[in-house]
């Protein structure tokens, strides 16, 4: 059994403001990513499944994860200003850890179409927001 890890990127920019808090709230717990114009991160985005290699000794597909992840995730995020541009997020505030949890319901949702068999099966997400910010969500721990 392996587990392959693949990466991508893309460009977006965000705004972390919760309508649930007050502004004094907000500043507290987002500092200066609460500035009200936003600002834009370079995610690094790492896609690991697991499986057994086939016949051909290759555990995932790579051409096949490369265009799920294209229609899934980079289409929808690269570029966009996630506040206003992606639906998962005109409520949810798109702090790192809810885009992980975001693009990882996005993957399991088109898996199945690319991955029909068994194997292989989406292991989970990570994404790297700056060098030091790193999130990590496994697939079985979402819905
Ligand atoms: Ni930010």
């Amino acid at each position: 059994m392996f587990r392959v890890t693949r990466r991508y990127r893309f460009a977006a920019s965000h705004r972390l403001h919760s309508a649930l808090l007050s502004e004094d709230q907000n500043r507290e717990a987002y500092g200066k990513c609460n500035n009200p114009f936003g600002h834009g991160h370079d995610y690094v985005l790492d896609v690991s499944a697991r499986g057994p290699a086939d016949a051909a000794g290759r555990a995932v597909d790579r051409a096949a994860l490369d265009g799920l992840v294209e229609r899934q995730v980079i289409r929808v995020f690269d570029h966009r200003n996630l506040n206003v541009e992606v639906e998962g997020f005109t409520r949810a505030v798109p702090t790192s850890e809810n885009l992980a949890v975001e693009i990882c319901r996005r993957l399991k949702a088109g898996w199945g179409e690319v991955f029909p068999g068994e194997w292989p099966k989406l292991d989970g997400v990570r994404i790297a927001e700056t060098p030091r910010n790193i999130f990590e969500v496994g697939a079985n721990e979402i819905e």
